[in-house]
């Protein structure tokens, strides 16, 4: 097969959609990934077959290792590699920051699930369809939130900076085959802040983000696709870093 594959998870919405949408347009074959609703995974496909690309679509809970798996024996029997995976899906829980009843042990087991052990899962499972085209990359999803201590909930925070330690974990024993790296995006308008904080709180949280971040504008899931890419199929002498695309939100304006 010498069509590249990218591997995307958390596929059918908001960053996971754009960045498998761009390695389609660049003519890899592209692995649409959700947990609950097709109907929004089958029109990304769609997208993406449009772009030229073959498509398989995958129903899997990254937080199941059993699903991980499955996902991986699909990917190499249809077409044998993997040249990038991109661990996106994520998981919250709204929670103000001052509201350390509103988070529960339950909640930090839900969501390290998926944001710490899911990305673990996935990267272990495709490890093999990784090795096989040595320079392949893993991109992690994190957050500005890791660093900042700002986000959805503490959990989610820590759950991302788990996960940027993981990250350099990651890339020196998957090294001298396998990169692994990390994003950082602050606000990025997808589904995942609107319906989370409801039509008004979302468009405060907007305004707020303007008004902090050096380059005075939000992201778009295209911002985060574009660093995906480079990380994943370029940066061929990068690993173990974590790049901020966060419109300088933590350098702050002057
Ligand atoms: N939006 C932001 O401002 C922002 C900022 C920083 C970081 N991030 C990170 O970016 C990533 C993507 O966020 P987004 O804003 O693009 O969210 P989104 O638009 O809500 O999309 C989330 C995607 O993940 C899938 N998903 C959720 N849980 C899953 C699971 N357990 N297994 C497999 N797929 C799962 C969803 O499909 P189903 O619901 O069908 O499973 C959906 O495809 C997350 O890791 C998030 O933490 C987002």
């Amino acid at each position: 097969m010498d069509r590249k594959v990218c591997v995307v998870t958390g596929s059918s919405s908001g960053i996971g959609a754009a960045t498998a949408k761009l390695f389609a347009k660049n003519g890899w074959n592209v692995v649409i990934n959700f947990s609950r609703d097709a109907t929004p995974a089958q029109a990304v496909a769609q997208e993406c077959r449009t772009l030229g690309a073959e498509v398989l679509i995958i129903k899997a809970d990254i937080s199941s290792d059993d699903d991980c798996r499955r996902m991986a024996a699909e990917v190499g029997s249809a077409w044998g590699r993997t040249d990038v995976l991109v661990n996106n899906a994520g998981a919250t829980k709204f929670v103000a920051l001052k509201d350390l009843d509103g988070l529960s042990a339950d909640d930090f087991h839900t969501i390290y699930g998926v944001n710490v052990i899911g990305a673990y899962q996935m990267t272990r499972a495709f490890v093999p369809l990784l090795k096989k085209h040595p320079g392949s990359g893993v991109v992690n999803i994190s957050s500005v939130a890791s660093i900042m201590g700002l986000g959805s909930s503490i959990a989610y925070m820590a759950s991302k900076g788990a996960l940027n330690a993981m990250t350099v974990g990651l890339a020196r024993a998957l090294g001298p085959e396998i990169r692994v790296n990390a994003i950082a995006p602050g606000l990025v308008e997808t589904p995942w802040l609107q319906n989370g904080l409801g039509p008004e709180r979302y468009a405060a949280s907007v305004e707020n983000y303007k008004s902090r971040a050096a380059l005075e504008t939000v992201i778009s899931p295209e911002d985060i696709a574009d660093a995906a890419w480079w990380l994943g199929a370029g940066a061929a002498k990068t690993t173990g870093e974590l790049l901020l695309v966060d419109a300088g939100l933590r350098i702050t304006k002057a």
